[in-house]
C-alpha cells in the first residue's frame, strides 16, 4: 500500500516536473520570437520616404503630430501650404526683427527666434569660409500678392503657382522663412543646391533648427519645385527628429495631408 502511494507520488512529482519542462519551453520560444520581432521592427531611419504622399512613418508620425501645434499662425511649428492657408490671412507676427550682422538685400525682417538662430548658422558658415546673404525673410500679405501676380503675369497663373504661393499661403509671412543665397549666378536657383554654400546649409541647417522645406523630388507633398535657396525654422526638436529619422517634409513628419495643389 505504502510502495503504491511512494510510486504515485512519484509518477506525480514526474509528470509535474514534465509539465514544469514543456512550459518553459513554451515560454522560451513565446520570449524569443518576440524578442525577434522587436529586433526585426522597421526603424524609422531603415523606411526612408520613398513615395510622395505617404508618410515614412504613419504610426510614429500619428503619435507625434498631437504634440505640435500646426494651426496657431505664432507657432514655430504652424504648418502652411496650399492646403493650409495662414488664418488670420492677414497675420503679421509682434517679434519680427532684423538679423543682425548679415547681408541682407531687402532688409527683411525675421521672428525673433528665427533671427536668433539664423545669426547663429551663420556665424558657423562663415567661420567655414561660406558666408550668405539673405534675399527673402518676413513677407505681408500685400507683398506676397504683388510678388504672386507679378510671377503670374510674366509666366502664366500655372507656372507661377509651382514655385510662388498665392498670397495667405506663403511661409513667409510666419516670419519663420528665409531664402538665402552666395550672391553668385545661382541665387534662387536650382544651380543654388550644388554651390559650396548651398551643399553646406543642406548639411547643416538642421543643427540650427532650419529644413530645408521643398527638397528635390517632394512636389507631390510640398506643393512646390525645388527651392535649395529656401529654409524653414522649426526649432532644433523638430529639426533634429526629421535630420535622425531621415524625413524630408514637414508634412510627413507631422502626419499631415499633402499639399500638391490648392
Ligand atoms: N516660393 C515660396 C513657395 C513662396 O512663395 O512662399
Ligand atoms: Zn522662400
Amino acid at each position: 500500500m505504502r510502495m503504491l502511494r511512494r510510486r504515485r507520488v512519484t509518477v506525480v512529482v514526474a509528470l509535474s516536473a514534465l509539465a514544469a519542462l514543456a512550459l518553459g519551453i513554451v515560454w522560451s520560444v513565446v520570449s524569443n520570437s518576440r524578442a525577434g520581432d522587436q529586433a526585426n521592427e522597421p526603424q524609422p531611419s531603415q523606411t526612408p520616404h520613398t513615395e510622395p504622399g505617404l508618410a515614412t512613418e504613419p504610426d510614429a508620425a500619428a503619435e507625434r503630430s498631437p504634440a505640435f501645434d500646426v494651426d496657431s499662425p505664432d507657432s514655430i511649428t504652424v504648418v502652411v501650404n496650399k492646403q493650409r492657408p495662414i488664418s488670420p490671412n492677414d497675420w503679421v507676427p509682434n517679434d519680427l526683427v532684423l538679423p543682425e550682422g548679415i547681408a541682407n538685400n531687402w532688409g527683411d525682417e525675421l521672428r525673433a527666434p528665427a533671427a536668433a538662430a539664423l545669426q547663429e548658422m551663420y556665424a558657423s558658415a562663415a567661420a567655414d569660409g561660406l558666408p550668405f546673404i539673405i534675399t527673402s525673410g518676413f513677407r505681408d500679405y500685400d507683398r506676397q500678392a504683388a510678388l504672386f501676380d507679378g510671377y503670374a503675369e510674366s509666366d502664366g497663373v500655372d507656372a507661377a503657382e509651382t514655385y510662388s504661393a498665392r498670397p495667405g499661403h506663403s511661409e513667409h509671412q510666419t516670419g519663420l522663412a528665409v531664402d538665402l543665397t552666395d550672391g553668385g549666378e545661382c541665387s534662387l536657383e536650382e544651380c543654388f543646391g550644388d554651390t559650396q554654400t548651398g551643399q553646406w546649409l543642406r548639411e547643416h541647417a538642421w543643427q540650427f533648427g532650419f529644413i530645408l522645406r521643398y527638397d528635390q523630388g517632394e512636389e507631390a507633398v510640398v506643393g512646390y519645385s525645388y527651392e535649395p535657396w529656401h529654409f524653414r525654422y522649426v526649432g532644433t526638436d523638430v529639426s533634429t527628429a526629421m535630420h535622425e529619422h531621415g524625413v524630408t517634409n514637414l508634412e510627413d513628419y507631422l502626419g499631415l495631408p499633402a499639399a500638391p495643389g490648392y
